[in-house]
This record gives C-alpha cells, structure tokens and sequence, in this order.
C-alpha cells in the first residue's frame, strides 16, 4: 500500500474532535434512541435510572467508533452501504428487546450486552468495507464519499494511485472489428466522473480526438490496416485530474495472400 494511508490516519487522528461515532451518524438511530427513551424506559425500568442509562447508552454507542486506527481494519471512515448496513442491524437487535417487553435488570442487562455485540458486528462491516470498497482503484483517481466517524461529516475522498492505468496490446483482423475497452471494474462506483475521450496518437506524438462521451468502449466496425497504430483512452473527472488513461497498441492481422487470391477476378 501506498504512504496515503498512514498520512489519512493522521489527519483523521489529529484534526478531528472526538465526539460521535458511526453508527450515531445515521439518523435512524438517532430517533430510535429517543424512542428508547421516550416510549419504552417508562413501564420497563424506574424512572430515577432513565437519565443514567441513557448516558451509558449514548456512549456504548458512541464508543462504537473507538476501534484500533488500522490499514486493513479500520481508518475512522466509513462509506454510506456500511453505515446504512451496520445500523440497519442495531435497529434491528434494539427492537428485537423492545418487542420483548423485558423490563428493569433484566433489559438493561440485555440492552448493553447487545450493544457490545452489535459493536463487534459495526467493526466486521468496517474491516469487510476496508479491505473490499475503500478506494478499490487499483490505478488512476477514484471519488468516493465517505463518512468521518469522528464528526460524522460526509464529503468525497480521491483516492489517488499510479496515474498509469496500462497498456493494452489488441489484435485485429480485417474487416473485423475493433474494440478499445477504456473501462474498469470500479468507473461504476465512482463519483464525479465525466466523458471518455478516445485519441489515436501518431508517430509524431500528435493526438486526434475520435470520440468524447460517457461510451468506455470506443468501436469501429470493418477495420482497414491504416486502422493498425497507437490509441490512448482517458476518462476525465470534476477534479483536475482523469480518472483513468489506458493506451492501446492495435496490431493488425492482415491476410494479404488471402485478399491477393480474393482480389483476383474468377473469371478472366
Ligand atoms: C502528425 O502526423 C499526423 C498523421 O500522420 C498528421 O496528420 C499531423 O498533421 C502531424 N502533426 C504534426 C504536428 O506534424
């Protein structure tokens, strides 16, 4: 891994105030804590205790943030899929009690122990999140929104690698056609992306544009052998810089003994 990471920890680590945590990030548990307080703690547990669980309740949840700062687990970020999935989860344990209708002890001690295990479930979803969908983009410049735990700010991350996205060797025959596929595996889940351009570049380095458009895949049908040479594919963003610029080198396939025999007229 490249020495982003290491720089994200510490911006996240230094400049951030610590206060919330990810799953509180989402509205919908916001208000089913409210709900906790408001419509079940009266008739399960006696009011005197209300204020108190509440707190501890708030910073079990709260604390949920508070996992190991690692590479391969955890950054302090999270992508909306995770949180929406890791407190979908939450909401569903916390009504599973409530339909319950376990009261005093027995609930609070219920209520927390489950807490904790739905901390240990938010920490499997970050790890699955960091390994599979944090900046998935082998090369070039993907935009990814991400939640801050944190502070629960939302804004869009580039994930920046190598610029240099490949090239491509395409073999074509004549009279076939010709495919430049410009596209890769994480394009559909970026943000902020715009046009594909397709250039064919000439011996004197001097590019022509043949298309600019949201199509990743560049084809022309029936190639000729001038069709043989050099292509370069970019995919632009909002930011200043592309997304992605694969080149292709077309070589030709060319039968010219067999369009010598065809060529030849059958009856002379
Ligand atoms: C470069 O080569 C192409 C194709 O051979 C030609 O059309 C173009 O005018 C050339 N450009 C320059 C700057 O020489």
């Amino acid at each position: 891994m490249g020495p982003r990471f290491p720089l994200l920890v510490a911006a996240l680590a230094s400049c951030l105030p610590p206060a919330l945590g990810c799953v509180i990030c989402d509205t919908k548990v916001v208000e089913a804590l409210k709900s906790l307080e408001m419509d079940y703690l009266p008739g399960h547990l006696e009011t005197e205790h209300h204020k108190n669980l509440m707190k501890r309740v708030n910073q079990a949840v709260q604390d949920f943030k508070d996992l190991p700062l690692d590479e391969d687990s955890y950054m302090g970020v999270v992508d909306e899929p995770t949180l929406e999935k890791a407190s979908w989860s939450l909401l569903k344990d916390l009504k599973r009690i409530t339909d319950s209708d376990v009261k005093g002890e027995l609930f609070v001690k219920e209520l927390f122990w489950m807490l904790h295990q739905q901390k240990e479930t938010f920490a499997r979803y970050v790890a699955l999140f960091q390994k599979d969908a944090f900046c998935p983009n082998k090369c070039g410049m993907m935009l990814q929104t991400l939640i801050w735990c944190s502070n629960c700010q939302k804004q869009v991350h580039a994930c920046r690698k190598s610029m240099d996205c490949g090239e491509r060797n395409v073999k074509v025959h004549e009279m076939e056609d010709m495919i430049l596929d410009c596209e890769l595996n994480w394009h559909q889940a970026s943000q902020g992306l715009t046009d594909y351009s397709f250039y064919r570049v000439w011996r004197n380095k001097s590019e022509t544009l043949l298309y600019k458009g949201k199509e990743p895949t560049l084809i022309k049908t029936m190639v000729e052998p001038k069709d043989a040479g050099t292509y370069r594919c970019q995919l632009g963003t909002v930011k200043s810089s592309p997304a992605t610029i694969i080149r292709f080198h077309v070589k030709g396939c060319f039968a010219i003994g067999l369009r010598r025999i065809l060529d030849t007229p059958l009856i002379p």
